[in-house]
């Protein structure tokens, strides 16, 4: 696993390819490369990446198995992307990584993480483990490849208590 603001174009590769995996087309919720590296370039986002042995150790891994991207402003940090690829899936990783996410905005001397996602998502089980509490929602706000409308929930964590 690792975490930085600077990325190089390998791990730019590693975060598409889990991007490409990860993300279904029905929801639109994946970046393009563009808008990947167009949001690694601002000092404010940084990433995390995690080996399939949930390991710091990319250079020799024969794969990425997840990744994070976060982006702070004063003492908040908003979580925006944060995916495991499903080969790689109910084994811990989302576990470690969101951790790790954490662990670092803490040390990063944040007081507050927001995310937002859609209703029913199943990582919704994963951020209310580690303390994610629902703030807001709205209603209908995005809209599927089918056309389905779904809300979506605002999510916190204070780091502060
Ligand atoms: C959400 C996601 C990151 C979880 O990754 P993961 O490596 O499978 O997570 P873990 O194995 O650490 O499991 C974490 C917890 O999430 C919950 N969870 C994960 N997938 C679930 C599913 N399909 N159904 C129900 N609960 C699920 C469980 O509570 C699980 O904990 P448990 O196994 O101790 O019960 C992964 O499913 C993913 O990448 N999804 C697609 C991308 C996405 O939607 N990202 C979030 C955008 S807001």
């Amino acid at each position: 696993m690792q975490g930085s603001p600077d990325a190089p174009i390998d791990d730019i590769d590693r975060i598409m390819s889990v991007m490409e995996r990860a993300f279904s087309p029905e929801f639109g919720e994946a970046w393009n490369r563009r808008q990947v590296t167009d949001a690694l370039i601002v000092g404010s986002c940084r990433y995390g990446l995690i080996a399939p042995d949930g390991s710091q150790n990319l250079e020799s891994a024969p794969d990425c198995a997840g990744f994070f991207m976060g982006r702070s402003i004063l003492d908040e940090e908003e979580l925006l992307l944060f995916a495991i690829a499903p080969e790689y899936r109910r084994r811990g990783l989302g576990h470690q990584l969101l951790d790790f996410f954490i662990s670092q905005a803490r040390a990063n001397g944040m007081g507050r993480i927001f995310l937002e996602m859609r209703r029913d998502n199943p990582a919704g089980f994963l951020y209310a483990a580690h303390g994610f509490q629902e703030i807001g929602v709205r209603p209908a706000y995005y809209r599927t490849a089918s056309g389905q409308r779904i809300d979506a929930i605002s999510q916190e964590l204070n780091l502060l208590d």
